[in-house]
């Protein structure tokens, strides 16, 4: 490449994060200059409504033609408009014209990656897409890169800001669900569809995301076990507290024996956890390698800079890679692990029940539990007569055996009501 052409920027979408990416890229001019070593030109930016004022955007460079500007063959395609179509076409087109492509987009990623990834490896072209998960924290070139000599066992992390500033005012004002679903909305965090959020589906997206870096294997969203936060109450809460637990939406990829595991839920976490004390909308994945140990990467998952900040950082990777007349990773899925059901893995519980209170209780319920190779490792008996109420907490045992259990607790006659059943994670040993 000529020493002084500029590297053109087509940006498709100018929402929260286009809007940073657009002014940023004016902003540090100088600095993407020196660091690329040629300046670069922004060509056009795509919205839905071009007739819209849009502060600090020239507006000669907006079009509603989406498809038009994504084949007009600049030298890196941003698309931050979301969704699966015509984000999709619109990337496919960017690369057929031999564009590189910069996305945000966890959605298609979680859903289509594998075309993405054919066409980039099609048209000699990168694809980067470091903020589609946990935003700013620099996590997915670590997974695809610093740790490509090593073997990851486990990824678990908090991927999800709004249900993360939830539960943290769950936990710490001992507020309600719905009072803290009313004021992740009044601040604006939750998605457009509230349910990507509170139901997991979000966390879900980035998990088969971070799943498929992880164990070099194709994982899709509809590999993910799923469950949000609605059912998660107060009382859910004030047990975890007093037990030393905390309650966070989870997101967990791990090795169980030759296959994998990727779930999304609710799980209590020792206080002492470095997870634990991951408040508000902040993210932080936790990631244990072979060879490295434990690591953790923590910072904004959102917001219009935090997530430019990751979608400049792949900007000038690929314009790097134009220059340099190389290519940075394709995919990487030669593993292709099986994707085994949520009943394999080995997870620990806790259990609270209404229970009768009377001789021989104790002795059913410790039944059911041995019944079904499920080992106790705490109980704690709450209150007596009617408002008799008693906490399991198990030892590490297949989920499988775990959720039969409940179901065994829910046929005695000597349990009036399961009252909470979830997961624990973070707890060293069995
Ligand atoms: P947003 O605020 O809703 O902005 C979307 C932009 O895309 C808007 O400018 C919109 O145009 C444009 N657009 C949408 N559909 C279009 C269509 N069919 N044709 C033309 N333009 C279209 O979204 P966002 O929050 O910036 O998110 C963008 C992407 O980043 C998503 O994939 C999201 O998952 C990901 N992401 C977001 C965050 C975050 O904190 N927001 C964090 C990480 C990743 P108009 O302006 O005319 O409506
Ligand atoms: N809804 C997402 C969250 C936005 O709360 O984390 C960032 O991906």
């Amino acid at each position: 490449m000529a020493e002084n052409r500029p590297i053109t920027v087509a940006l498709l979408g100018a929402g929260t994060v286009g809007s940073s990416v657009a002014s940023l890229l004016a902003e540090n001019s100088e600095d993407f200059a020196q660091r690329i070593g040629a300046p670069v030109h922004l060509t056009g930016v795509a919205v839905r409504d071009a007739g819209r004022a849009r502060p600090g955007l020239d507006p000669s460079l907006l079009t509603d033609d989406v498809l038009g500007l994504a084949a007009s063959g600049a030298d890196v395609v941003v698309e931050v408009m979301g969704g699966i179509e015509p984000a999709r076409t619109a990337i496919l087109a960017a690369m057929a014209a031999g564009s590189s492509v910069v996305t945000a987009n966890k959605a298609l990623l979680a859903e289509d990656g594998a075309s993405l990834y054919r066409a980039a490896a099609e048209h000699g072209v990168d694809l980067y897409f470091e903020a589609s998960v946990a935003g700013a924290i620099p996590l997915l070139r670590p997974l695809r890169e610093s740790l490509a000599g090593d073997r990851v066992l486990s990824v678990m992390g908090i991927v999800n800001g709004t249900t993360n500033f939830m539960l943290t005012k769950m936990d710490e004002a001992g507020a309600d669900y719905d009072d803290v679903f009313a004021e992740a909305e009044a601040l604006g965090y939750l998605e457009a569809d509230p349910t990507l959020d509170v139901g997991g589906h979000d966390a879900a997206a980035k998990a088969a995301i971070l799943a498929e870096l992880a164990f070099h294997t194709r994982v899709t969203i509809d590999d993910v076990h799923v469950e949000g936060i609605t059912d998660v109450t107060a009382e859910d809460m004030r047990a975890a507290r007093a037990m030393g637990f905390v309650i966070k939406l989870v997101a967990v990829a791990e090795r169980v024996g030759e296959g994998i595991v990727v779930r999304v839920h609710p799980a209590m976490i020792p206080r002492d956890h470095p997870l634990a004390s991951v408040r508000g909308a902040f993210n932080a994945v936790f990631v244990e390698a072979e060879a490295a140990g434990e690591m953790m990467f923590y910072g904004r998952g959102a917001g219009g800079n935090p997530t430019a900040s990751a979608v400049l950082g792949d900007v000038v990777a690929a314009a790097r890679n134009r220059r340099a007349g190389g290519l940075g990773p394709g995919e990487s899925t030669y593993l292709n692990l099986p994707i085994l059901d949520i009943g394999s893995a080995h997870t620990r519980y806790y259990v609270n029940l209404d229970v009768a209170d009377r001789p021989g209780v104790l002795a059913s319920i410790a039944n059911a539990f041995a019944e079904h190779g499920v080992s106790i490792q705490v109980v704690r008996q709450d209150g007596h007569g009617a408002e008799a109420g008693l906490i399991v907490r198990t030892h590490r045992a297949s989920d499988a055996a775990l959720q039969a259990t409940v179901q065994s607790l829910r046929e005695l006659d000597t349990v009036k009501r399961v009252v909470g059943v979830m997961r624990v994670e973070g707890e060293a040993g069995d």
